[in-house]
């Protein structure tokens, strides 16, 4: 006979009661082997969802999420491990200046990501749009890549956190996503999981965001740092701003190509500010502090980083990346100030531009996305190009600009500068 059963569970929880360390661990183990049923667990998702759950439960989810797989461990490095994770938002490509210049440091990075689904977009998306370039590597491999290059970015395994990857695939389809308990618990079981030593989180609050408020990203925010603290991960988080697009290009090969500036020594000023921002924050957490983050980026170091860790993945960092075969400009309708430049907005019009996929197995054209020709605060003039679109399917323009037309106001008045960093828990 079980110990227990999913039906008095999920009315448990329906009824706002706390579920014990023991349930939590038995839900957890029964629905990765397939004894608690999908719909069982939708229920479970949409209960926790509606009713919450306290620290010690979240907590507990984690951990048995976590033993639902395999775990990592980079000890034999004989190196401080750092890494970053973002909830995600629109342009958000900082993962990839900011791995090749922590490594510099000769700290190591070790960085599980995903693919995007939505309007958020995926780091594995952007970096497959590199000709050559593999998103899959053996536990073996990655060692390796992280005793030679310092840096790896790669695709995590199917062994790590099996329970998470069911239970996100069932939240997406049934609406119980946006619930901390269940986000958190899914972001740090995979985090603690890969074995890194310290962690920061990049916790977008905005329309571009999962948390579109400031109070509800800073609840998250510090349910996030308190779960890796209590698994002895060196754990913080920087709240920032994802009301208006990170960079001036939003899209996959688009990204990369922003990403190569910015490791050039150039690129727009948010992006930078943010790269900078979270490398400070990963080598304080890994006891480095004497640092000059902003030269590493200036001359050259971690530019070199980043060809070592393309090339390291089979990918040609001197290809010529994928260009979408058509385009079409928007352009400015009247004189004035740009007062709102929507994320999720543009996140959308690059989603339908082919850029991101609706459903995991769709694919996507790395050459799709936006760039903007001028960013919030900016002054134009009538007819001034607003922004351009791109894709290999014209019939996308009417829909992407439609949407993309909605995303900007123009107005006569200033706007407040923005505050890209708007705070910091933990740590
Ligand atoms: N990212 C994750 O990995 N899980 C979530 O639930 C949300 C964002």
């Amino acid at each position: 006979m079980s110990a227990f059963d999913a039906v008095d569970l999920i009315i448990a929880k329906r009824s706002a009661e706390e579920l014990s360390t023991e349930a939590i661990d038995w839900l957890i183990q029964n629905y990765t082997s397939g004894l608690v049923a999908d719909e069982q667990m939708s229920a479970m998702a949409m209960a926790i969802l509606l009713n919450g759950m306290n620290s010690r439960e979240i907590k507990d989810l984690t951990m048995a999420m976590i033993a639902s797989g395999e775990r990592l461990n980079f000890d034999s490095l004989g190196v401080a491990t750092t890494d970053k994770h973002s909830t995600g938002g629109v342009g958000d490509k900082i993962t990839l200046p900011l791995a090749p210049l922590v490594a510099v440091f000769g700290v190591a990075v070790p960085q599980l990501s995903g693919r995007g689904l939505g309007h958020t977009g995926g780091t594995l998306d952007k970096l497959e749009s590199i000709p050559g370039w593999r998103a899959n590597l053996s536990n073996d491999e990655m060692t390796k890549q992280l005793q030679e290059v310092g840096a790896v970015i790669c695709a995590a395994g199917s062994g790590l956190a099996p329970a998470d990857k069911k239970l996100y695939a069932l939240r997406d389809v049934t609406g119980t996503v946006e619930a901390i308990p269940l986000i958190a618990s899914s972001i740090m079981s995979k985090k603690i999981a890969e074995g890194t030593g310290s962690l920061v989180l990049d916790v977008k609050v905005g329309s571009g965001a999962f948390m579109k408020e400031l109070s509800k990203a800073r609840e998250l925010a510090e349910v996030l740092v308190q779960l890796g603290k209590d698994a002895g991960v060196k754990t913080s988080a920087l709240l920032t701003d994802m009301s208006t697009p990170l960079g001036l290009k939003i899209g996959n090969a688009l990204e990369v190509e922003e990403s190569v500036e910015v490791l050039a020594g150039g690129g727009p000023a948010d992006v930078i500010e943010i790269t900078v921002a979270l490398a400070t924050e990963m080598l304080r957490l890994a006891g480095r502090v004497d640092v000059d983050v902003a030269a590493a980026l200036k001359n050259g170091q971690a530019m070199d980083k980043w060809r070592a860790m393309i090339s390291a993945q089979g990918g040609d960092p001197d290809a010529k990346l994928p260009v979408a075969k058509e385009s079409q400009t928007v352009t400015a309708k009247s004189d004035g100030v740009i007062t709102k430049l929507d994320a999720l907005a543009v996140g959308l019009a690059s989603w339908r531009l082919g850029a991101g996929r609706a459903r995991k197995e769709d694919p996507i054209q790395f050459g799709a996305g936006v760039t903007l020709h001028a960013q919030l605060g900016d002054t134009v003039k009538a007819g001034d190009p607003l922004c351009t679109l791109y894709t290999d399917e014209p019939a996308r323009f009417q829909r992407a600009s439609e949407t993309i037309e909605n995303a900007y106001s123009i107005e006569a008045q200033a706007v407040v500068a923005r505050k890209l960093i708007l705070d910091r828990i933990g740590g």
